[in-house]
């Protein structure tokens, strides 16, 4: 029985964000002494060189990375480091900070192994999140930067607030993901349409002295017309990747009460269908695009899924809650086995390898 089997009983009496907001201040009390952080990292990391992604110019010691959303204000990125993840993606940052929406807005239907969020975009804002970076020093591992608008800003004033907090974060970042698709926040317009986007890309492309690899993340929820629209502008604007996918406004197939919430809907509900949307990207691009794969991801064998499916990395939030600290870990061994017993010397070689 592990340590989490234990814990995880009690932290899921608490309210969902309460629990949350419990484990982040943990790990950054975990984070902040070297004897600590060393511990972790001795307990959970696991390093092997079959593991190894070199992408976006950096390389990723593995493909197991944390999701947007996780550690929105950049506060746990040491932590999640020595619980053996290959690379974090903080934010959704915005240019100011923000409330979201009311509580509560974060549910876990247990039942479905799944999670229902209505955050909202809180966050403390990009000059706070800099000021940390700064502070605490990037980790070791690569870093994703995810970039949003605030929730009251029209379609161009929306434009200046991506301009903004590219400008302000990428120096810190490994990758930008603009993030076009969250379910959550007031719709204002529309996110997605083509003129926006291309308005989106051309500033940013011209904001991009360093080259910072930027890519777009989109929903699971939209028609694959409107899915290969975007990748014909992503390729346009010669963009370095997609994240695939956010949350799903779908409640198709789940027991839990919780599903009557609304918001995003997260976890093993999601899993099939953004392979399915990674699989649809990695054909319509022959793999040529790289590919974040994200959603429901749990376990070696759903990593796995989502790799030969096309991705060259995956993520996971809902996973690393049910799961616990030694997700990355398990996720990490189970890999290295599926690989060698398929024959693959590397994560690499296997990326896309159930396409026809
Ligand atoms: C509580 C919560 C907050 C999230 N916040 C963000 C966010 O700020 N930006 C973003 O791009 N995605 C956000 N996500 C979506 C995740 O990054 C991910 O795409 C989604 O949860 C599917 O992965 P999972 O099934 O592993 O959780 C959030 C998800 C959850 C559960």
């Amino acid at each position: 029985m592990t340590l989490y089997s234990r814990v995880r009983p009690v932290a899921f009496k608490l309210p969902a964000e309460t629990a949350h907001d419990l484990g982040k201040r943990t790990l950054r009390a975990a984070q902040s002494t070297w004897p600590t952080r060393t511990a972790l990292s001795a307990a959970y990391r696991y390093d092997h060189p079959t593991l190894e992604v070199d992408l976006f110019d950096t390389t990723f010691p593995n493909p197991v990375g944390v999701a947007a959303g996780f550690d929105k204000n950049a506060e746990v990125t040491h932590a999640l480091e020595a619980l053996g993840f290959g690379f974090v993606e903080i934010g959704t940052v915005t240019p100011y900070p923000q409330p979201g929406n009311d509580r509560p807005r974060l549910f876990r239907l247990r039942e479905d192994t799944a999670m229902v969020n209505r955050m909202g975009f809180n966050g403390q804002g990009m000059e706070r999140v800099k000021e940390r970076l700064e502070q605490d020093g990037t980790p070791s591992i690569p870093l994703g930067v995810n970039v949003g608008k605030m929730n009251s800003s029209n379609e161009s004033e929306a434009i200046e607030d991506y301009r903004r907090v590219f400008d302000r974060l990428s120096p810190f970042a490994d990758y930008v993901v603009v993030n076009v698709s969250c379910p959550n926040t007031p719709e204002e317009f529309d996110e997605g349409s083509p003129e926006h986007l291309r308005t989106i890309f051309e500033t940013l492309e011209a904001e991009n002295d360093r080259n910072v690899p930027i890519l777009v993340k989109i929903g699971p929820d939209s028609p694959e017309e409107s899915i290969l629209d975007l990748v014909d502008i992503v390729q346009e604007f010669d963009l370095d990747g997609i994240v695939a996918t956010n949350t799903t406004t779908s409640r198709e197939g789940l027991e839990s009460p919780q599903q009557e919430e609304w918001g995003g809907l997260s976890g093993k509900p999601l899993k099939d269908r953004s392979t399915e949307v990674i699989r649809t990207l990695a054909e319509y691009t022959d793999g040529e695009l790289p590919i974040v794969g994200v959603g429901g991801v749990d376990s070696a064998a759903s990593a796995y899924e989502k790799i030969r499916a096309g991705a060259s990395l995956v993520q996971l939030y809902t996973g690393f809650v049910y799961e616990g600290p030694s997700t990355a870990k398990q996720i990490n061994q189970g890999l290295v086995e599926l690989l060698e017993r398929d024959g693959f010397s590397s994560v690499e070689d296997a990326v896309g390898a159930d396409l026809g």
